[in-house]
């Protein structure tokens, strides 16, 4: 929205009056002055006439360590929720960029802005998803060819993209994917005739796990982070 009809909904000065507020350098836009009305705000500028705040509502950009257990859901009847391991002051406003099923672990990011999120779960290009894996049955080679190649899902009939195994141990492996389907992982190595154990996310895209958050802590991504998602 442009400054000059943010500053004139408020409705307490008229469009003849802002522009004058504008030109005398009463408005300040994150911390600067601005005398353009034509400037672009969004809802999380914070803006501030004679140093009095008209809006500010920060952008908030959420890493949490997901212990197993917990929905990814902002609320349940049954189950404890992600949410309930967040506590900070924006945390209603707050929603899921991507999920984890209860019993995995790792990488889950949750935010305010909305654009952004959508470029975490709906993006134009691929984003890669790693997962940490370990599983019943020790996990043959053949599996990595497999993969690659595509498992095809029978209730969306539709084949997985090419996804890249590489096994660590007997039973243990890395597993990136480039989407995002119901059960996905659990439902791959079902396909092989496996089974998944533990199941935990490591990275989405360059974003990852920061190694030093305990599970069920989060932490502000860094403006680095946020900017990988930019939409
Ligand atoms: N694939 C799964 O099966 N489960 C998850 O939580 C994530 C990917």
């Amino acid at each position: 929205m442009r400054l000059d009809r943010f500053l004139t909904r408020l409705g307490t000065h008229s469009c003849k009056e802002v522009a004058r507020l504008l030109a005398d350098g009463r408005v300040t836009v994150d911390g600067t002055i601005e005398l353009s009305g034509l400037r672009r705000i969004n809802r999380f500028s914070r803006v501030k006439l004679d140093g009095e705040v008209l809006q500010d509502n920060p952008a908030v950009y959420l890493m949490l360590h997901k212990p197993a257990g917990y929905l990814s859901a902002t609320t349940d009847p049954q189950h404890p929720t992600v949410m309930e391991l967040i506590d900070h002051p924006s945390r209603d406003e707050l929603h899921l960029a991507g999920r984890l099923d209860r019993a995995s672990t790792g990488l889950l990011l949750l935010t305010n802005d909305g654009r952004w999120s959508r470029q975490v779960t709906e993006p134009v290009e691929e984003i890669s998803k790693v997962y940490r894996v370990t599983t019943r049955e020790v996990i043959p080679p053949e599996t990595a060819a497999i993969f690659a190649e595509g498992i095809y899902f029978a209730y969306e009939d539709l084949t997985t993209r090419p996804a890249v195994l590489e096994i660590l141990g007997g039973k243990e492996a890395l597993l990136t994917i480039h989407e995002g389907r119901y059960h996905q992982v659990k439902r791959m190595f079902h396909a092989v005739g496996n089974q998944v154990l533990s199941l935990h996310r490591e990275s989405i895209g360059p974003l990852v796990l920061d190694d030093t958050l305990p599970s069920g802590a989060f932490r502000h991504l860094s403006a680095a982070e946020v900017a990988y998602f930019r939409p």
